[in-house]
């Protein structure tokens, strides 16, 4: 689950009420009507035209729409509608700024306009409490900074080495030749890098079985229904409870033993030991740590995984696109050898784009929300200009805005080179044109690390083995929180050489 969203993540508290029509005389309805019509003919200003709105059903609004998936509610009525407009689900206004123009003060409006703790609340009770969304923004600014020096260059170049030591040993384990479903051995990998960086080598060394459990658990209560009652009392929800428990204590009895030995490691884990609150000049708790640390694996490791497997399924489907890649390697290897670390893989310019490219036509995270505090101005591609007021919760889609025509040349086409230097089309229209990890205020803070992840990855296979889709082209899973590959996906694979075989 991503840290943050989800195909439908905002909070609708009660039901609200429903207006009856019934009983009104139809001769009021009519002048009230006609007196409307008036008012809207001689009083239109543009400061008080609302955005457009989904025809909805009446009493559950747009449920039933929105339940059958935002992206093709989205694609059905951007032609109609434009790129801003409205819907009602259930008693909440959501306005969709849809654009990379449309949506730039959703990106960078600050906290007391745009806010993100109402619409991810329903992360509380997994990451735990005195974190994140469970705490005030000045709070939450000072984490976010935890998170942004936990991942800085300087840090990242000791996780890299860590990534490449589980890339190696995990794929030596393959052997020679064989079937894989790529999905799940990646998924793997993955949990097991995040474990050393993030969590530490603790957790990695004595007890991946035991926290990869009871993550498992976490990530099982995190349903589509817990996005609306997530202190709903079913069984998913209390593994849930009882597995954030038994983390929080065994991440006590870590952290504790860290601190008593005074033994330093390169993690996530140490990073945050250290910290301190400007505010306060305290250490962080060890909940509090806990928490970050679930925060951070939920925002960065179904993400990772899911990008992996697009940009491998990519590149193998379309061998124009690998060619390049492997001739990347290649010189790569001329230059450095079989050796891998966070300045060589930052040479890979061509597989950086094959990534990125990927993850254009997949974000994972499909819908990003904020809470409006105040009434603002939007204007449209179109040229219209609306106001959307306070109280509704504003969304836009990386999923379906890095997929429009007059930024991407023919935008369902999966083509890296659209990023080269000249092209640059991720750039066409501003900040904003390109969104998968979103941007602004609160662009994604493990975008490094999550290239250096799949760089690795995907280097360290295409150096070393021949590779192909034996799958059909795998298909996108809408309805999953965090969007991914449906089934699964089987390669066969063939231990080779790349540098010997020039
Ligand atoms: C391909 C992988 C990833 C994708 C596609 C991704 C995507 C995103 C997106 C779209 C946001 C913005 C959410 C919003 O505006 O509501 C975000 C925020 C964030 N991401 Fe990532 N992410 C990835 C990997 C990671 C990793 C590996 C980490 C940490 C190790 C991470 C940590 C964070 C954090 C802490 C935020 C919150 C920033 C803030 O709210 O100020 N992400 N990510
Ligand atoms: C939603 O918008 C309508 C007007 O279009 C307004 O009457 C209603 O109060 C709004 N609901 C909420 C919860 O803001
Ligand atoms: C880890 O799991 C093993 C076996 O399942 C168990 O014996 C051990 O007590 C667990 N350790 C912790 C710290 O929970």
């Amino acid at each position: 689950m991503g840290l943050l969203t989800s195909s439908f993540s905002f909070q609708l508290p009660a039901l609200g009420s429903v207006s009856p029509v019934y009983g009104v005389g139809l001769l009021i309805l009519s002048t009230l009507l006609l007196a409307k019509v008036l008012s809207s003919l001689f009083f239109r200003s543009s400061r008080n035209k609302l955005p457009p709105k989904v025809w909805t059903f009446p009493l559950i609004g747009g449920v039933r729409k929105f339940m059958k998936g935002p992206i093709k509610m989205i694609r059905e009525e951007y032609p109609r509608l434009g790129s801003v407009f409205t819907m009602k689900v259930l008693n909440r206004n959501i306005t969709f700024l849809l654009g990379p123009e449309e949506s730039v003060h959703f990106f960078k409006a600050p906290e007391s306009e745009m806010s993100q703790q109402e619409v991810y609340q329903y992360n509380v009770p997994t990451f735990g409490p005195g974190v994140v969304f469970d705490v005030d923004y000045s709070v939450r600014m000072e984490q976010f900074r935890f998170f942004s020096e936990s991942l800085r260059v300087s840090s990242l170049k000791g996780y890299v080495e860590h990534m490449v030591l589980e890339a190696k040993s995990f794929f030596s384990k393959w052997g020679d030749e064989g079937v894989v479903d790529l999905k799940s051995e990646l998924e793997h990998l993955i949990i097991l890098t995040a474990s050393r960086c993030l969590l530490g080598r603790e957790v990695r060394d004595q007890l991946f079985k035991n926290v990869s459990d009871l993550f498992h658990d976490l990530d099982n209560g995190m349903q589509p229904i817990s996005v609306l009652f997530p202190y709903l009392p079913i069984p998913a929800h209390k593994r849930r409870d009882e597995a954030r428990k038994q983390l929080a204590d065994i991440f006590a009895k870590i952290i504790k033993n860290r601190r008593d030995s005074g033994k330093r490691e390169t993690d996530m884990l140490q990073a945050f030991i250290d910290s301190k609150y400007r505010a306060s000049g305290r250490y962080l708790e060890d909940h509090e740590i806990t928490g970050l640390l679930i925060a951070a694996l939920f925002a960065g490791q179904h993400t990772s995984s899911i990008t992996s497997v697009w940009t491998g399924a990519y590149l193998m489907k379309n061998k124009q696109f690998l060619e390049p890649v492997l001739n990347e390697q290649r010189e790569v290897m001329s230059r450095h050898g079989d050796k891998l670390d966070y300045d060589i893989l930052g040479e890979m310019d061509v597989l950086y784009r094959a990534i990125k490219e990927a993850l254009r036509l997949h974000p994972p995270l499909i819908l990003l929300l904020r809470y409006s505090h105040k009434d603002f101005m939007v204007k449209t591609r179109e040229g219209n200009e609306y106001r959307v007021p306070k109280g509704h919760v504003v969304a836009t889609s990386p999923a379906f805005a890095n997929r429009l025509p007059h930024i991407y040349r023919d935008p369902d086409t999966y083509d890296p080179d659209r990023f080269t230097p000249g092209r640059e089309e991720d750039k066409a229209a501003g900040a904003f044109s390109y969104v998968s990890f979103g941007g602004g205020r609160h662009g994604c803070l493990g975008e490094p690390f999550a290239y250096m992840q799949i760089k690795t990855i995907w280097s360290h296979l295409f150096q070393n083995y021949e590779l192909e889709l034996l799958s059909p082209f795998p298909e996108i899973d809408w309805d999953a929180m965090v969007v991914g590959v449906k089934g699964k996906v089987m390669v066969r694979y063939k231990k080779r050489s790349l540098k010997t075989e020039q």
